[in-house]
This record gives structure tokens, sequence and C-alpha cells, in this order.
């Protein structure tokens, strides 16, 4: 499908609500857009040792933020080098902003390129269901592919299915880790809530599976348009 007016989109939703799945699809659907995931982008710079991978491991690690000024000019810069910032461009935002004032700082820099957002939407699933979907969650980190045991296995058993390669836990999905994650976001949500509601750009899609959620999704970013 093509977008035909310019689309900017955050999603929102606590861990393990399907940000990455349903980030996949729009982009299966929607080849101009543009995904930065910054749980991605962090694992990343974590495996490749850089300063940013150094400070951050530990956060990740145990389920805390990693400092806003950090995140700020980790993914601003990606937008810069991604060239996304200008008033044509297209892509989605999975996990940034995700503090109230990630999320002035960065419509700040987007105002100043007329590259605001247009469109937030927040996963909203039964927290109990997200619980037993990250005990069966495996990841291919090089690529960010995301598998469930149950829902989306691979099609040989803890491998990838593009390049064969050993899947893995993520570090941060013990049920210790996973409970602190989810605490974290339900103290964060609610003033990003109400900012991005006053910017009358906020809509909540609601259901326990992706087959529900996404059509929801996509008939957002359809009618937006
Ligand atoms: P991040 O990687 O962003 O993790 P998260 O927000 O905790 O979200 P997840 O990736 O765990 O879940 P998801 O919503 O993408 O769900 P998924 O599609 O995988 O962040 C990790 C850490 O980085 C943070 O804790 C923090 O330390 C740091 N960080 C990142 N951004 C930051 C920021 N802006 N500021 C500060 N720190 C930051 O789905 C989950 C599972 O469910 C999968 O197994 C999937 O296959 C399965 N599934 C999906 N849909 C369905 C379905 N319909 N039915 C059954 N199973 C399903
Ligand atoms: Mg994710």
């Amino acid at each position: 499908m093509n977008l035909i007016k310019p689309t900017r989109l955050l999603l929102l939703g606590a861990p393990g609500s399907g940000k990455g799945t349903i980030s996949k699809r729009l982009l299966d659907n929607f080849k101009q857009l543009k995904s930065i995931a910054s749980g991605d982008v962090l694992r990343s710079q974590i495996s490749q040792k850089t300063s940013i991978g150094l400070k951050a491991e530990s956060y990740l690690k145990s389920g805390s933020l990693v400092p806003d000024s950090i995140m700020i000019n980790l993914i601003t810069n990606q937008l810069q080098n991604q060239n996304l910032l200008h008033s044509n461009s297209n892509w989605l935002l999975d996990g940034f902003p995700r503090t109230f004032n990630q999320a002035k700082e960065l419509n700040h820099v987007l105002d100043e390129n007329q590259s605001n957002l247009n469109l937030v939407i927040e996963l909203n699933v039964d927290q109990n269901i997200i619980l037993k979907r990250i005990e069966s969650r495996y990841v291919h980190l090089p690529s960010g592919r995301i598998y469930n045991l149950d829902y989306n296995p691979p099609k040989v058993p803890f491998k990838d299915d593009i390049t064969g390669e050993p899947l893995t836990k993520r570090e941060d999905d013990t049920a210790e880790v996973f409970s602190k994650r989810l605490i974290k976001y339900n103290e964060e949500i609610q003033p990003m809530r109400q900012y991005f509601q006053k910017l009358g750009i906020w809509h909540e899609v609601s259901g326990n599976t992706s087959d529900i959620i996404y059509p929801k999704v996509e008939k957002l970013v359809i009618s937006d348009i």
C-alpha cells in the first residue's frame, strides 16, 4: 500500500504489548515507512561495545530507563543520519519517546525541522497476557526479528528463519526484570498520554491479539493520510 501524505507515527505500549510485532507488519505493508526502535538501537550499541552501549548496558539489564539525555541524542542522531528530519518523511518510532521529557525534547527537534509527529497509537493489551508472551519470546539479536514459541514460532526450532543463526532470550525478559519494566511503563505513560492528547494526535487501540489490533492500527494510518 502507498502512503499519500507524510506519516510520522509513534507506537506506545507496555513492554511485550506487541510494538515490534505491529511495526514489522506496518513496514511490510507500507514500503515508504522507515522505523527506529529504541531498544533495538540500544541492543546494537551494546553488542558493538560503543561508548553509549557501555553506558546503557546496566540500565537494560536491570529494567531501568536509560537517562533522557543519552536517549534524546541517540535517537535524534538516528533520525538525522537516516535523513528523516524533513517535511516529506515517513517513519515510525517504537519505544522512543517514553518519558514526558523525551516527548517534549523530541517535539522541539521535529518542530524545528517541519517534521512533527502526526499520529500516536497506544497499544492496550491485558498485562496478564503480556507476561505469558514474554516467557515464550525469542529474538534474533542482530536483526531484531521477534519470535514467540506459541504465536509466531521459527520454522526450525530456536533458529532464525532468514539466517539460520541461533535465537536467544533477551536478558531483560526474566520475570523479575520484566515486572520492573512494566511498573516503570505504568509510571511514565500518564503524562505522555496527556501531552499527546493535548496535541490532538493520541489514539488507543485495544485487543489481546495482533489480528485484532493490527487492522485497527492500519485503519488509523490510512485515515490519517
Ligand atoms: P524495548 O526493546 O523498547 O522494550 P519494551 O518497550 O520493554 O518492549 P518489548 O520490545 O519488550 O515489547 P514489544 O512491545 O516490542 O513486544 P513484541 O512485539 O516483542 O526497550 C528495552 C529497554 O531499553 C528498556 O527497558 C530500557 O532500559 C531501554 N530503553 C529503550 N528505549 C528507551 C527510552 N526511550 N528511554 C529510556 N530507556 C529506553 O511482542 C512481545 C512478544 O509477544 C513476542 O514474543 C511476540 O511474538 C509476542 N506477540 C506479539 N503479538 C502477539 C499476539 N497477538 N499474540 C501472541 N503473542 C504475540
Ligand atoms: Mg520491542
